[in-house]
Order: C-alpha cells, then sequence, then structure tokens
C-alpha cells in the first residue's frame, strides 16, 4: 500500500498497522526507515526477514519526544541529556543501558540499546500515531545502499511489508551518527549528519571507533554489529581515488568502460561516463547525494566505478565511511606524488607551518614570491597587460607595479580582467615549479598561495591544509611583519576572504593561536598524506 506522509489520514493509517504488528516504511530525515512496534517482539522478528538481516545486527529504536527514552534505558545521564538538548530531534542515535522492556530481538543479545528522536515531521507523526516507540532499520534490502528517496523505497522492499509512506527525499541523506554513553569515553560508533566536533564541543573527550575508518580485523567483535557487514555496495565493483582533480581524471580517462562518481570539480576534466555527488568543498551536499548516486550507478549499468575519495572533515567523514565500505576499502593514489594546498588568511602563520613541513621533507612553492617573479611576468603576459591596461603600466616593457594596481583595480571589471591575464601565468609557473621539485627528488609538494582557489590551482591538489589564527593575533602578526598602522592592517584583514572561505574548503585545519604545539597539530596531516589515507585529520 502506497501513503503520503503529508496526509493524515494516512498516517494514521500506518499507526495503526504498526500498533498491530505490521511493518511499514517511513521517511526520516536520514534514510528510509523500515518500522514496527519496537516492544512487540514478533513484528520486530519480521524486519529481520523483510531486510534479509543477520539477526544478531540490533535496530535503532526511535521516539518522537524526550521522555519516552527514559522508561527504555536504565538511566538517563547527563551526557545524554545534554545530547539531547543540543541534537534531538535530529540525526543522532545514542547507544545506553537498556531496560527490560527492550525485547531480545531489538538489542540482537546486547545489553544496550540504540535510541533517536528523528526530526522529520512525518516519521514523527506516525510514531505518535502508532502510540509506542518504533524499531526501524535503514528500508533497504540487507547489503544494500540505503534509501533515501521513496522510489530506493519501493524498489526494495514493494510487496515485503504493509505500507509504505512518501515523505520525499532525505534531507541529510546517510544514517544517524551513532554514539555510545553505555562506556567511558563516549564513543563514536558511526558518523553522521551530527559531526564529531559538534559531539566533542558538548561532551568534551569522544572517541573514534578504529572500525569508522579502518576495516575491521578477522575475528574482531565489532562494538557496532553493522560494522561488520559489507555495507552500501552498489552492484558495481567501486574503487576510490585519492588525487587532485586533474590526477583523479586523467587516471579515469586512462580506464575503458568505467563510470566516474565525481565532484562538481572533476566535470571540466573527465572524458568518461561520470555522475557527480557534489561540490569537492560540500559535504553535506554529498551526503545528501551519496546514496542516490550509488542506486543511479545500479540503473546505468555500470559495472566498475571509480570514486573520488571525499574529505574526513565534519560531515565528510561520514561520507568518506560509507564510500570506503561501498569500495570494500579499496583506495588508489595514481601517479608517485602528491599536491596539497597551503591556504589561509594573512597572518595566521603559514610561513611557521611551511617550515615544518620543509623540516618534514615537502616541498613548499611561495607561490605570492613566484607571483611577483619574473616567471608569471614573462614578455607575452607584459604584452597582454598593455593591451588591456595602457603601455604605461610597463614603461619599457619593464612592469611598474604601482601604476598596474591604480589601473586595475579602479574597477571591478580591471580586476577581472587583470586575473584573466595573470591567473593562467601563474598557474604555468607553478606547474612548472611542482615539476621542478619532482624532477628534484621530492614527492609531497605544498603549494603556499593566498589565491590558491581563484586562480584555480586547487585542481592541481589532493589535498588542501587550511591555517587560521585568531583575529586579534594575526593583526598582531601583520603590525609587527609589515610595519604598517593597526588601521591599514585592520583594513586589509577586512578586504580578504574570512577565515571560513579557507576552513570549508580544507581536508585539514591547523589552529596557529600561539600557544598551540603545530608539531602535534601536524603529526596526523603527515601520516594522512605521506602514508595509507586512512588517519583521521584532526
Ligand atoms: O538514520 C538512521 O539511523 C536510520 C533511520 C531509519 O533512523 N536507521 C538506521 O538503522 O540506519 P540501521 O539498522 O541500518 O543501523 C543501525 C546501526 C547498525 O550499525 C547497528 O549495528 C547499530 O546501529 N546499533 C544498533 N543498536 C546497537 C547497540 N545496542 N550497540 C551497538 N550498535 C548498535
Ligand atoms: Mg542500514
Amino acid at each position: 500500500m502506497l501513503l503520503s506522509g503529508d496526509n493524515t489520514n494516512d498516517i494514521e493509517r500506518v499507526g495503526a498497522i504498526l500498533r498491530a504488528g505490521g511493518l511499514a516504511a517511513i521517511p526520516t530525515e536520514t534514510v528510509y526507515g523500515l518500522a514496527a512496534n519496537a516492544l512487540d517482539g514478533p513484528a520486530v522478528k519480521r524486519i529481520f526477514a523483510a531486510k534479509g538481516r543477520p539477526s544478531d545486527n540490533p535496530l535503532i529504536v526511535h521516539i518522537c519526544r524526550f521522555d519516552q527514552l527514559a522508561p527504555l534505558v536504565r538511566e538517563v545521564p547527563e551526557a545524554a541529556e545534554k545530547l539531547a538538548k543540543a541534537f534531538w530531534p535530529g540525526p543522532l542515535t545514542m547507544i545506553l543501558p537498556k531496560s527490560a522492556l527492550v525485547p531480545e530481538e531489538v538489542s540482537g543479545g546486547l545489553d544496550t540499546v540504540a535510541v533517536r528522536f528523528p526530526s522529520h515531521p512525518a516519521a514523527q507523526a506516525v510514531i505518535r500515531a502508532a502510540g509506542v516507540p518504533l524499531a526501524a532499520p535503514s528500508a533497504n534490502l540487507s547489503g544494500r545502499p540505503s534509501p533515501t528517496t521513496f522510489a530506493h523505497v519501493k524498489a526494495d522492499l514493494t510487496g515485503r511489508v504493509e505500507a509504505l509512506l512518501d515523505g520525499g527525499d532525505c534531507q541529510v541523506g546517510v544514517e544517524s551518527t551513532v554514539i555510545t554513553l553505555a562506556e567511558e569515553p563516549p564513543r563514536l560508533l558511526r558518523p553522521g549528519g551530527i559531526t564529531l566536533g559538534q559531539l566533542q564541543a558538548v561532551l568534551g573527550r569522544v572517541e573514534v571507533d578504529p572500525a569508522v575508518l579502518h576495516r575491521l580485523e578477522e575475528g574482531k567483535k565489532a562494538a557496532s554489529p553493522g560494522m561488520k557487514y559489507k555495507h552500501y555496495a552498489p552492484k558495481a565493483d567501486v574503487v576510490l581515488v585519492d588525487a587532485s582533480p586533474e590526477e583523479y581524471s586523467n587516471y579515469v580517462n586512462q580506464k575503458d568502460g568505467c563510470h566516474a562518481l565525481c565532484f562538481e570539480e572533476d566535470r571540466s576534466f573527465l572524458q568518461r561516463p561520470f555522475l557527480s555527488y557534489g561540490s569537492r568543498y560540500d559535504s553535506k551536499i554529498q551526503a545528501q547525494r551519496l546514496f542516490s548516486a550509488l542506486h543511479e550507478l545500479d540503473l546505468l549499468g555500470a559495472e566498475k566505478v571509480y570514486a573520488h575519495l571525499p574529505s574526513k572533515r565534519g560531515v565528510g567523514l561520514a561520507v568518506y565511511n560509507r564510500l570506503i565500505r561501498a569500495a570494500g576499502f579499496q583506495v588508489e593514489v595514481p601517479g608517485e606524488h602528491f599536491v596539497v594546498g597551503l591556504v589561509g588568511p594573512s597572518g595566521a602563520g603559514k610561513s611557521t607551518v611551511s617550515g615544518f613541513l620543509k623540516e618534514a621533507g615537502w616541498a613548499v612553492i611561495d607561490c605570492d614570491a613566484l607571483t611577483r617573479s619574473p616567471a608569471v611576468y614573462n614578455a607575452a603576459c607584459i604584452l597582454e597587460l598593455q593591451e588591456a591596461f595602457g603601455e604605461e603600466v610597463a614603461p619599457g616593457s619593464v612592469l611598474d607595479r604601482k601604476a598596474l594596481a591604480k589601473s586595475a583595480f579602479s574597477s571591478p571589471e580591471g580586476k577581472k580582467r587583470l586575473e584573466e591575464i595573470v591567473f593562467p601565468q601563474i598557474t604555468r609557473a607553478v606547474r612548472e615549479k611542482i615539476g621542478a621539485a619532482l624532477a628534484g627528488g621530492f614527492r609531497i609538494v605544498a603549494l603556499d598561495a593566498p589565491t590558491l582557489f581563484e586562480a584555480g590551482l586547487d585542481s592541481v591538489c589532493g589535498k588542501i591544509l587550511a591555517v587560521t589564527a585568531p583575529e586579534e593575533v594575526r593583526l598582531e602578526r601583520i603590525l609587527r611583519r609589515d610595519g604598517i598602522t593597526e588601521e591599514q592592517a585592520r583594513l586589509r584583514l577586512a578586504a580578504q576572504k574570512n577565515e571560513s572561505f579557507y576552513t570549508d574548503r580544507a581536508d585539514f585545519v591547523i589552529e596557529n593561536g600561539g600557544d598551540a604545539d603545530l608539531r602535534d597539530q601536524l603529526a596526523p596531516v603527515l601520516e594522512d598524506v605521506n602514508g595509507d589515507g586512512g588517519e583521521l585529520p584532526l
């Protein structure tokens, strides 16, 4: 029976089906769920049969009021209250020691229970209509990608359940964040829409279960049984590729008969059929689209898929966690070398960080210095500038920077024209420098580039490293370094991109406020870039 989440009669019908021991697929903000009365053991048992799910994999119990939590657990600790206050209703599941009310079938033999208060209005309305908490795993057949649209649910579950309730597309797109509070310190078992950083901001210390990033070792017990099963797999063989947009695309272009699961930034370089799952810099959109993209690759009949490795920061950790499972932990790194973009606002202390990176054996290219060198302003470039801004910007073919700045920055069009002329030259000069560094035996090259994104240099970077510092600290540094007045320094900072412009795009963020130990902060970055790519950045 196909029903609508917008229709109150339909909601009541689903409530009645569930109360009577039936099954229904229902929307939530994360993914669709396959629900049954959580307090009815035999009803819950039917979920496992409908999904083809191993019975030792426990289910999440969904509630629609905070006070429904207490009867399900032995006690409600302060940490649970704090998390609920911060993130409920929403995409967070908490694991706590269970009460006798929770049937064996729900907890899969464990003495804990997972509880979530979803924010989707139709999910809340169904739980209210049923009058009982609902046990609900994702509404996919076991092992398949989770359903994020009603079409996915129909494809997997038609004929297997009493009702399918349409609630539109899921906004978060990946399953809820799962944290266990049954142990000290609290531990992240599954990343999702609520990020590790958000949890740490509320609880302080939160550990990350090894299964979040790594393949579970043979014979090891999974803290969250769901993590031990092959998961999220489309029919195609998926391989993750850890590379810059250019390198990723070159690699994929050499492969026959494959599909690319790529970012927006890769599209212009790709010559193979591709499906983009969002901007490289927008983990939330990637999360929203990932499962849909995996379903679509199935529909396209894709057999081999090369997916561009996502960032692991913020919601990115959830995207990475799902994709690495879809890929059966296969990651390829094309090429022998790696380019890292080093960005951040003025005064953040990028040079200090550069120093440490050089010490660690990286080549660092100072793109700012390069920009002021004849390598960029060659004869062809000078000629173009003269054509655009007049002979006087380079009398006798010698660049007069002041005259150029005066002329080019007098209007937005002038600035744009200047960039059109100069950015390709910068890119060319930087490429030459990268080539020289590699020829000189370096394997990792950092580009210290204030306008990395504006110049399009990010397309050669496999990772982005942002350096930040509090504004007052940056001001202080600029004053000391450049010998300008405070007013001039403030103007300069105000004219620049704000810090989030850089951190939003970064794979790693180094806080260089002064007292923090940069070496400690850089250790995981070095490990990630030098090593197997499996470490957690910060
Ligand atoms: O967003 C979600 O959480 C979706 C929607 C429908 O709410 N549900 C969902 O359920 O993803 P499911 O069953 O696909 O994933 C539940 C995860 C599994 O990895 C399971 O092993 C884990 O939570 N889990 C459940 N109870 C647990 C427990 N007591 N201890 C440890 N892990 C538990
Ligand atoms: Mg699932």
